[in-house]
């Protein structure tokens, strides 16, 4: 059985190879890398990945990076560390990195979590770390979103006890794409973290015009904010994302690494350091998602679709009228996208793609329902 996997693992990367040795390593460098690695294979809509990424900039810093990858990238990594910091208008001993902001996620919930307690989160939300939590002995309150799948921060809060050691706030929430006004977050974190440690996962906040809360962390030893390099710098599969939080916060997490920051490859913290001077791809991979995302949003609503109002690049919206097994139908005209959510399975949540994806989506979507 082992010789069989290993003959069908040897057969994909066969093919995986010959995809990529269609790429030239112009092509790698290329404005319009949009998807040709992928092709050949289905539409991806599942992950809420950047569909023009990595940017021009950090994929030149990856190649050159590659080429110093037998030393350990220290001095990238204090690069990376002072410029995050200075970004944020605090210093280096207020970010932490891991590989992607799941790491974070799951070393602020160990760190909460050793003191035992409950958790208060909003459902349906981004909750890779509830099983951790609950792993480690933290009961997980979850607080069902509104009406209009806001989370409902007053419900939230009056969740607060003497036991609670983790309140995680995702805004703009996933998988809904619904973002609360600033300061209603920054009044329930401030609220909150007079009992216990609050989480704000800003995954998705670069789709948004709103303000971080970053600044939060200067006086605030209870506050960790959650950012990541994998959505709009378009950099998932290098693995890089960050904590922001008080020096003595960051000291606590970093204390549940093996290695303090030591978990990002040389040629992700390269990737990171381009991408952040790389303006021009954010802007333009903001606008171009705001542009298929519109389209996606108005031509769900016009086949009768309730669609949640979105400011990230996913879209939430109601399968009330649909009985099939929406993921399946879709799989079977070569779309992936996201399982259902809530109320017995009558929401669901599409990454936005390229609009030329987009328009395949809604072609697809026209022949199903
Ligand atoms: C809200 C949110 N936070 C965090 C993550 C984790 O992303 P990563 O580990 O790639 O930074 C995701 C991934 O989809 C997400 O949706």
């Amino acid at each position: 059985m082992s010789s069989t996997i290993h003959r069908r693992s040897l057969l994909k990367l066969t093919s995986l190879l010959a995809i990529g040795s269609a790429l030239t390593k112009a092509d790698v460098y290329a404005s319009d890398f949009t998807n040709q690695r992928f092709a050949e294979g289905p539409i991806r809509l599942t992950s809420n990945e950047n569909p023009y990424g990595p940017s021009p900039m950090a994929r030149r810093a990856m190649a050159d990076a590659i080429t110093q990858s037998n030393r350990y990238p220290w001095d990238v990594t204090t690069k990376l560390l002072e410029k995050l910091g200075t970004l944020y208008g605090l210093t280096s001993e207020h970010v932490l990195l891991g590989a992607g902001s799941s790491e974070i996620l799951g070393l602020s919930t160990l760190l909460a979590a050793l003191n035992k307690g409950n958790a208060i989160t909003a459902a349906p939300t981004f909750s890779i770390w509830a099983p951790v939590a609950e792993k480690m002995g933290l009961t997980v309150t979850k607080v069902p979103l509104l009406e209009e799948k806001m989370n409902d921060l007053s419900a939230m809060v009056s969740q607060l006890n003497e036991n609670t050691r983790l309140f995680y706030i995702c805004n703009p929430n996933n998988p809904s794409g619904t973002i609360l006004p600033t300061a209603a977050v920054r009044d329930a974190a401030e609220e909150a973290s007079k009992k216990s440690l609050v989480l704000i996962d800003e995954a998705y906040l670069d789709y948004t015009n709103e303000p971080s809360l970053v600044n939060m962390v200067s006086t605030n030893k209870n506050i960790i904010i959650a950012k990541t390099f994998s959505k709009i710098y378009g950099l998932a599969g290098a693995r890089i994302g960050y904590a922001i939080a008080h020096p003595d916060t960051i000291n606590k997490l970093a204390a549940l690494q093996p290695w303090a920051n030591a978990g990002v490859s040389a040629v992700s913290l390269a990737a990171a350091l381009a991408s952040l001077d790389d303006k021009s791809f954010v802007a333009s991979s903001k606008e171009k998602n705001t542009e298929a995302r519109m389209y996606t949003q108005k031509e769900l609503e016009s086949l009768g679709i309730k669609v949640i109002p979105s400011h990230t690049n996913f879209i939430y919206y109601s399968l009330a009228n649909y009985k099939g097994n929406w993921q399946e139908a879709l799989r079977a005209k070569n779309i992936l996208s996201a399982g259902t959510y809530e109320q017995q399975g009558q929401w669901t949540r599409t990454t936005v793609g390229t609009l030329k994806e987009m328009q395949q989506f809604i072609s697809a979507v026209k022949a199903i329902v």
